[in-house]
């Protein structure tokens, strides 16, 4: 025995390295998780499977590996979205239905296209040390919004659209307004789904140039005969006025002031200014510190980024943009987590839907 020269050799650190392996463990399983379910996409898994399948249909009509094959379905059964029946004693593998209705390709409800853009957008991570050495990038926001737009009508008439214009359709203002204003509307779908509801409403959606151009083809698609657009820039133009109803829904006016002013400009005595938007909340999460980290890794062309994710400069807190409402002579008449407003289980995004009404 050679206690000594063994105590040398290897000597104990002062701390396990559990905590370090475990970090590792599970960002190593969250990469796994990423990487199958691009896959999966990529291999149209989920417009195979409308109909159940065994896997050794699946890897002999797309020729792969079946052993891989039955490993990828057991892992997406797993994460709950396929689901496995046994016919003649074989497990075969269906789509559930939110995989049925958001994951295939050619459902009305993909979610594909944003998923892609995830998927796409994790490459900012993987070219992290060049950003980190300076090499940021500048977004031009009018190449920039007319895309982001046309996969935000995708995502919101998946759920939110719908939930949102039926709780704005509840209130009695809206049941008699005429005049409506969506600001940084964008796609345009909440006023041409709201023109739908209300058809005595004519609909105004404001948006930037490049944007509206894309809005027009949406109000065309819907045959939405009461919605119009309104070309100019929220920082910059005014809005028109006597608007009985002014929505406007995630931009960087959103906890603006001075937007928040012309809001109040524009609308009648009694209407009402809906406005759903992220809020942020300053805290020690881990995912909130990784997302304010990412919304750095750019920068807009005009208009300036806060350092917290979703923030501008001169952006109000929630606090703060409640009390200048009440300032200007709105009463807030209802503030709702949009999570709730969807019927979500849990918050994902700090978004709040507030509604004001203007008293004088
Ligand atoms: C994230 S999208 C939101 C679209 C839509 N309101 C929604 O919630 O799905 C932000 C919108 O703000 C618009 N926007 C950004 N800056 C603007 C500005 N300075 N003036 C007018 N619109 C602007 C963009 O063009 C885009 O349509």
């Amino acid at each position: 025995m050679n206690d000594e020269k063994y105590r040398n050799s290897f000597p104990l650190p002062a701390e396990s390295p559990e905590k370090i392996d475990k970090i590792m463990l599970n960002t190593y399983f969250g990469a796994q998780k990423f990487y199958l379910l691009k896959t999966a996409l990529e291999l149209r898994i989920f417009d195979y499977l409308s109909d159940s399948k065994t896997s050794k249909d699946l890897s002999s009509i797309l020729d792969l590996d079946p052993v891989l094959t039955e490993l990828m379905l057991k892992s997406l059964y797993e994460l709950g979205i396929i689901s496995i029946t046994s016919k003649n004693g074989e497990t075969h593998y269906i789509n559930t239905f939110a995989s049925d209705n958001y994951l295939k390709m050619d459902s009305v409800y993909s979610k594909s296209p944003s998923i892609s853009a995830s998927f796409k957008g994790i490459d900012k991570w993987v070219n992290l040390s060049e950003i980190m050495n300076g090499s940021k990038s500048e977004v031009m926001e009018n190449v920039f919004f007319p895309e982001i737009i046309k996969r935000m009508a995708n995502d919101c008439k998946c759920w939110e659209l719908q939930k949102t214009v039926e709780y704005i359709s509840k209130f009695s203002e809206f049941k008699s307004a005429k005049k409506l204003l969506d600001v940084a509307g964008g796609h345009g779908l909440y006023a041409i789904s709201l023109g739908m509801l209300n058809e005595n409403l004519n609909a105004f959606v404001f948006d930037l140039p490049d944007v509206t151009i894309e809005t027009k083809k949406f109000i065309e698609k819907y045959d939405a005969k009461n919605v119009d657009t309104i070309a100019g820039n929220f920082f910059k133009d005014d809005f028109g006025e006597n608007f009985d109803i002014i929505f406007s829904s995630y931009n960087p006016g959103g906890k603006n002031p001075k937007v928040a002013k012309k809001v109040y400009n524009s609308l009648n005595t009694g209407g009402l200014f809906i406005t759903k938007q992220a809020f942020p909340k300053l805290t020690k999460n881990m995912p909130d510190t990784l997302n304010n980290m990412e919304w750095n890794f750019n920068s807009f062309n005009s208009t300036g980024k806060g350092s917290i994710r979703y923030t501008f400069e001169k952006d109000l807190t929630f606090e703060e943009y409640i009390s200048y409402l009440e300032k200007l002579g709105f009463e807030v008449l209802e503030t709702k987590p949009v999570y709730e407003l969807t019927e979500f289980k849990e918050e994902m995004f700090p978004n709040i839907i507030i509604v004001a009404k203007k008293i004088n």
